[in-house]
């Protein structure tokens, strides 16, 4: 049976995640600029569960995470997409994203996260799609402005803390959410 087809924003060719893109997740999180927000690099092992675990998502929920392309070079930029997730014992449909440095500041992740509403718009058609983050990822959180979610409050989540070494089970994290069609802005 053939997977969810390649989706292309103006930029990207996004492919869904299954173990045949193991390599390219487990190269995403060599990058420095990933691996300081993930608590360090991944493991090939790891990469190929989380792998397995994307797959997973796509067959059960028809949503899940994609892995980023340049669609005229074939380059690895990033990657993203939405899974159902439980944030603070609330389930969620929650998009996120992670870009290589080298192509931070060129609206990537924006790109992403806006073919990832309307994806989820067309195939789910639910009411609110959430996104979290540290608080401290201001970054992300810009993402997450752009795309007109709005903060909806903190949160602990296993994370970092600003200032602290290490992954804390009960890191302060920012959520954001975005309802009804507006969740898909063309
Ligand atoms: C979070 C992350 C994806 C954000 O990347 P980013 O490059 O800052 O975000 P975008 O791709 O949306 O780019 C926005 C920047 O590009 C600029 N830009 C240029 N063209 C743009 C366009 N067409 N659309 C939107 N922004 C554009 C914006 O002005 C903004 O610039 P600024 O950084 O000077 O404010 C990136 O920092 C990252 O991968 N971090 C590590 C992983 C991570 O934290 N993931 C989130 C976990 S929840």
């Amino acid at each position: 049976m053939s997977g969810p087809v390649p989706v292309h924003t103006r930029r990207l060719r996004l492919e869904a995640v299954d173990p045949t893109r193991t390599d390219d997740l487990w190269q995403l999180h060599q990058d420095p600029g990933i691996a300081a927000w993930y608590g360090g690099t991944w493991t090939r092992d790891h990469a190929a569960a989380r792998a397995a675990t994307m797959a997973e998502s796509w067959s059960a929920d028809g949503i899940g995470k994609w892995i980023a392309y340049d669609k005229v070079t074939g380059e690895l930029v990033g990657r993203g997409g939405a899974s159902r997730t439980t944030i603070a014992g609330t389930e969620y449909v929650e998009i996120g994203w992670a870009v290589r440095e080298a192509f931070w500041g060129r609206g990537y992740a924006t790109e992403i996260g806006r073919a990832t509403l309307s994806f989820v718009d067309e195939v789910l058609g639910v009411d609110e799609v959430a996104a979290y983050t540290e608080i401290h990822n201001r970054r992300s959180r810009a993402v997450m402005e752009r795309l007109g979610m709005s903060f909806v409050g903190e949160v602990r989540a296993t994370g970092l803390v600003e200032g602290k070494d290490g992954v804390h089970e009960d890191a302060p994290f920012a959520l954001y959410s975005i309802r009804g069609r507006s969740a898909a802005p063309s």
